[in-house]
């Protein structure tokens, strides 16, 4: 996903490397920090057309195409393998796993009646990590609306998705709430936004130059939806099920941390106006009430305005904010860009084009510092809520080698630096490396990897096999030192 915001945003990434405590251990964080590992359902289960699961969105745009021809009809298998791969989990020592229900295995018709097989195969997971001590972390939804939805009434475009959303949710907080107390409404609200309805690069796909889509106000309307869809959510969560279960309910963004280009006003003013558009756009009105006056003042009468009974329901309904970081990347103030607004400044794209350059595309660079000043951000913008960082992790070409030292590195850096923020004061709760194993990518299809275990695809059986990275961050969270890998 990131990969196709970079190209069309033109962003210039800076290699702000160096990791800043040394020698850090498990035993730095408080105890009650999980150190945990993700994935998500369309990319980790496969089984796409067993026991009644009917397709998503996801589903739809992979087989037309739209990753590069690759799809999740298999993935890792995770449907049928999942008990191996908790026993690798415990192996590992890992703390929680992060994964997402498909919404479209558990209700085929989007709402009505559930799959047993999807409801108990959901039941199995959550019970295997709650047997061998892993604590569940459940994401709702992972860019797979069910298509039934997206044909009956145009999906996030209607806001006839909160209904069937917190229809959704509810089956969820009721059969599984008993044992699951961290729940994510959406994965990277901001980013699937733009993806599927300003670049037309993820699901469903839309966009002005693709088949269908208008990019410059599906975006704002597709937001709006989904800020209502959470919050009806974890409303319903905090007056039906809450007092009983004691679970908390957050909402989760993607997050590039933008650095000024370099320190004149102009270019100061575009990293915040990043900022304001990438963060703000959706945690301001969670936190804050409303939108950022910019986003306001530049989108204009594209954005829909919340009512007072929405600013209401939306207004702290977040237990926690779910963080996907990945890299820095630096603002850069663009005048001639700037100059064609009200007038041709049509996109949301356009909108954000403050910054400029290109992004490596096999590996990302190591700007620990980046995360930092995210937390820090967190923290000082809105009143240091609890965060998670749902989504952190090196991405390399899948080319067989088990010795992914990037990746190493990279891990060692970045949460020494979550480190760092936790000193500082940061309510940061948990660290999720992404992911555990090299399944389906969202863009890259199976040719880029993130995974701590290999994937055999050519072995029918797909085999896993540990890296150096899941000998690493198992030897971190057991032994607490990083010395393992010391530069
Ligand atoms: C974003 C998404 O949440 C996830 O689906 C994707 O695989 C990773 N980040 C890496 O691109």
């Amino acid at each position: 996903m990131v990969n196709a915001m970079i190209s069309t945003l033109f962003l210039v990434v800076v290699h702000f490397g160096g990791a800043a405590v040394e020698g850090y251990g498990r035993a730095d964080f408080p105890a009650d920090f999980v150190f945990g590992s993700g994935t998500a359902a369309y990319q980790y289960e496969g089984a796409a057309f067993e026991d009644g699961r009917t397709p998503s969105f996801w589903d739809t745009f992979a087989h037309s195409g739209g990753t590069e021809g690759a799809n999740g009809d298999v993935a890792c298998d995770g449907y049928h393998k999942y008990k191996e791969d908790v026993k690798l989990m415990s192996e590992m020592g890992l703390e929680a796993f992060r994964f997402s229900i498909s919404w479209s295995r558990l209700i085929p018709a989007g709402r009505g009646p559930l799959n047993p097989k999807g409801l108990q195969y959901y039941n199995n997971l959550i019970n295997q990590l709650i047997n061998n001590g892993i604590e569940p972390h459940v994401t709702l939804y992972h860019i797979d609306l069910p298509q039934i939805l997206e044909d009956e009434y145009g999906g996030w475009l209607s806001t006839k998705v909160v209904d069937d959303f917190r229809a959704y949710a509810e089956v969820c907080f009721r059969e599984f709430g008993d044992r699951v107390r961290h729940w994510t409404t959406v994965n990277e609200a901001n980013i699937f936004t733009m993806g599927g309805y300003v670049q037309g690069t993820s699901p469903p796909g839309r966009c002005s130059s693709c088949s269908k889509g208008n990019s410059s106000t599906e975006p704002y309307v597709v937001g709006h939806n989904i800020l209502l869809a959470h919050s009806a959510a974890a409303r319903l969560y905090k007056e039906k099920y809450k007092a009983a279960q004691k679970g908390y309910v957050g909402f989760n963004i993607y997050v590039l941390w933008p650095v000024p280009y370099t320190d004149s006003r102009e270019d100061i003013a575009a990293a915040q106006r990043v900022k304001d558009f990438l963060i703000g756009w959706m945690i301001d009105p969670l936190v804050l009430g409303d939108y950022p006056e910019v986003v306001k003042k530049n989108v204009g009468a594209r954005l829909p305005a919340f009512s007072a009974d929405e600013v209401e329901r939306v207004k702290g309904s977040s237990d926690f904010i779910g963080l996907n970081h990945y890299y820095t990347i630096l603002a850069k103030d663009n005048p001639s860009i700037l100059s064609l607004q009200g007038g041709l400044l049509t996109d949301m794209a356009a909108d954000m084009i403050y910054v400029q350059g290109d992004a490596p595309p096999d590996q990302y660079p190591t700007t620990p510092s980046g995360l930092y000043h995210t937390l820090e951000y967190m923290k000082q913008a809105y009143g240091n809520p609890p965060v998670y960082i749902h989504e952190n992790g090196q991405k390399t070409r899948r080319n067989g080698t088990l010795l992914d030292t990037p990746r190493v590195e990279y891990l060692r850096a970045f949460i020494s630096s979550v480190l760092d923020a936790l000193r500082n004061g940061s309510n940061t709760k948990g660290y999720f490396e992404w992911t555990f194993l090299d399944c389906f990518e969202l863009l890259d299809g199976y040719n880029s990897s993130f995974g701590l275990y290999y994937v055999d695809l050519d072995d029918k059986d797909l085999k896993r096999y540990p890296k150096f990275s899941a000998h690493w961050y198992s030897h971190f969270i057991n032994t607490g030192n990083t010395l393992l890998f010391q530069k």
